[in-house]
């Protein structure tokens, strides 16, 4: 990804020398800092305090992790467990430590495996960019919920990557971004991404986009997932699944964009993946400081999931299906 600030590309996240390194996601946009690990225990916490975010960028974490865990030579099946335990809900990251641990199991080398399972991801991005940018045409005003831009992802993205192809071929299009409460991913990620590359933008609160597709300002919505079960319900970031209700609605065509790491036929619906639950102070606070009524819990669900039928096609690096079958999986 592009970042205009040091005018260089830059992945969200990469391995060398058994140190990963990583683009502090809780600091942007307003502080672009990085955060290096050195064992696996570091990486797992980078995962679990949402250092590094999305579910494809914290599977190649994963496969990091599990790298270091190697090099240090540490028990390959306490390993699994540490990384496996660092989040609850993206399949990737268990797409990941599963390919890493065979190849450990193997005897081969988890290094290599780890940098080219991070290579294929970000390849498959690009792809899903090729992909989906078909379905844009020029004037498009598109809509995103959390980020799943190249921060989530290593590079590229998974809804961001069509975004981000279609405005490289010169098409105009605009993006509605929403906030994504309480953890901003919207505000903070995507707007930010967005205005690296260029692409115009506006950030609106998470309940305004039912006002913007009723008004007909909304021709289409990409978001990615973190987990899409064998009948087609994608688990993403919490209130994707108002948007796609009110998309459905409207005839807005609402689509998932995800690389093949992302899909579990290991679960069968929606209902079964498991919805991360973080602390209700993400929701009492802002920006460290208690905003809520003193006194007062908090609920805090990270992610829903949107049933099947309200998705219009996943954007996948095969191509643009409309259900799982049509899918190499
Ligand atoms: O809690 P997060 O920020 O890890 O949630 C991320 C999302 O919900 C993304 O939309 C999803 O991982 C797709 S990323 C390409």
């Amino acid at each position: 990804m592009y970042i205009k600030q040091l005018d260089k590309d830059l992945p969200a996240l990469w391995f060398e020398d058994g140190v990963v390194h990583f683009i502090e996601q809780r600091k942007l946009p307003l502080e672009l800092l990085f955060h290096e690990t050195r064992t696996a225990e570091e990486t797992a916490a980078a995962i679990t305090d949402m250092i590094v975010r999305g579910a494809p960028a914290i599977g190649a974490a994963g496969a990091f992790g599990m790298a270091q865990a190697w090099l240090a030579k540490e028990g390959r099946e306490e390993a699994t467990k540490l990384i496996s335990d660092a989040r609850p809900t993206a399949k990737d990251l268990f797409t990941a430590v599963d390919e890493m641990e065979k190849v450990w199991t193997d005897g081969g080398d988890v290094v290599k495996a780890s940098l080219e399972y991070t290579a294929k991801v970000v390849e498959k991005c690009r792809l899903i960019g090729e992909h989906g940018a078909e379905r844009i045409k020029d004037g498009m005003k598109l809509l995103t919920h959390c980020n799943a831009g190249a921060l989530a992802t290593v590079d590229w993205g998974t809804a961001l990557a069509p975004m981000r192809a279609a405005h490289r071929q010169d098409k105009n299009i605009f993006v509605w971004v929403d906030e994504t409460r309480p953890w901003l991913q919207g505000s903070r990620l995507t707007a930010w991404e967005l205005y690296q590359e260029g692409i115009e933008h506006a950030i609106i609160a998470d309940n305004a986009s039912g006002h913007y597709m009723h008004l007909g300002e909304v021709d289409m919505i990409i978001v990615g997932a973190d987990r899409i079960a064998a009948n087609g319900d994608a688990a993403n970031k919490i209130g994707t699944y108002e948007k796609a209700v009110v998309a459905k609605e409207n005839d807005i065509p609402f689509y998932v964009a995800a690389p093949d790491t992302t899909f579990d036929l290991g679960t069968n619906t929606g209902r079964d993946i498991p919805i991360e639950e973080r602390e209700g102070a993400e929701v009492l606070e802002y920006a460290g400081s208690r905003v809520a009524n003193p006194g007062s819990e908090a609920k805090n669900p990270v992610f829903d999931y949107t049933p099947h039928r309200y998705i219009t096609g996943y954007i996948t690096e095969y191509g643009i299906v409309k259900d799982l079958s049509q899918l190499p999986l």
